[in-house]
């Protein structure tokens, strides 16, 4: 197929983000109002890149793009198509290290569209392996959560190792996000925790992610009884344990109580940390509109509403 394509879409983390890498559960939406699109024609002498941060040989990408160079490589090598040159093209609507997955969803999209080039069924359990490899090298040491989130249709419940759980969000509620528009350092925070353990609070660290784990399982009920202020209650603890562990910041912190002060049922950071974005939680679309304005006059760079009824279909 000389003019395959490849979709993917950001994604959001309810609950759960790192405990998640630790095997604790975790909740996510995709979140189709950010996307990524590549394209994919013949190339004449070797692999050619046409993206946001590089135009030019696929070889030669900055340090920056490694997961990039992974991804395309991988999905190539398991065809046995390292030497086929392609000219790819991606464009990408997912403000990039903002906690919103671009680095898998970028991936995902290359992957599905290298294999759409081929003319090769790619399974989705293959799909996940793939894009595994690329996000090892964006973050070190991956769920999984963001692969399955940005290239699947349905809110998951996520455990590593485990078959997700697809569900049917019926919850009256409106989720507010808002960007920072600080670059997070997903890596550096996964590995924060990580080095975190190792030190004299490991035993309060082990406790805190188990405690990030039962919020999580306690989220999902309230999302399938449709209880939002308890959802709301369990969101802003979240976001106090994921604090004490380091992976907040100034900014964060800043939204989060610029949304609760705006009557939000509840707030905290969500994906990496460290930057990117937050969400907040409103009972109605008015009440929506007077939070996304808060955090916009509280320094947001951009905001976006989602009905959580609507979230189940892209
Ligand atoms: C990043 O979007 C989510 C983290 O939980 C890392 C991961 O799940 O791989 C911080």
């Amino acid at each position: 197929n000389t003019n395959a394509k490849g979709l993917s879409h950001g994604k959001i983390i309810l609950m759960g983000e790192h405990a998640v890498v630790y095997g604790e559960p975790s909740i996510a939406l995709p979140f189709p109002a950010v996307e990524v699109a590549v394209t994919i024609a013949p190339a004449e002498d070797a692999t050619i890149i046409d993206c946001s941060y590089y135009s030019g040989i696929a070889a030669e990408m900055p340090e920056i793009l490694q997961s990039l160079q992974t991804a395309i490589n991988t999905a190539l090598k398991s065809l046995n198509k390292e030497n086929t040159p392609l000219a790819i093209q991606i464009s990408s609507t997912i403000p990039p290290e903002r906690g919103m997955g671009s680095s898998a969803a970028v991936s995902v999209a290359v992957t599905r569209a290298i294999y759409n080039y081929f003319n090769e069924e790619l399974d989705y359990d293959r799909l996940l392996e793939l894009v595994d490899v690329s996000e090892k090298v964006a973050h070190g040491n991956p769920s999984g959560l963001d692969a399955v989130t940005t290239s699947g249709d349905s809110p998951v419940f996520f455990r590593k190792g485990h078959p997700f759980v697809p569900f049917d969000l019926r919850l009256d509620g409106y989720l507010i996000v808002g960007d920072t528009g600080i670059t997070g350092q997903t890596k550096a925070a996964v590995g924060s925790i990580a080095a975190r353990l190792k030190t004299e609070k490991k035993v309060q660290t082990e406790k805190e992610i188990r405690l990030l784990g039962d919020l999580a399982e306690q989220a999902k009920q309230y999302l399938e009884t449709n209880q939002p202020e308890r959802l709301g209650t369990v969101m802003s603890q979240a976001h106090n344990l994921l604090a004490e562990l380091g992976v907040s910041s100034d900014e964060l912190n800043h939204l989060v109580g610029a949304a609760k002060q705006a009557g939000a049922l509840g707030a905290k950071l969500t994906g990496g940390g460290r930057g990117g974005c937050m969400i907040a939680l409103a009972a109605s679309e008015q009440e929506a509109q007077t939070i996304s304005q808060a955090l916009q006059d509280a320094g947001a760079v951009k905001t976006w509403i989602t009905y959580l009824n609507q979230a189940v279909t892209v």
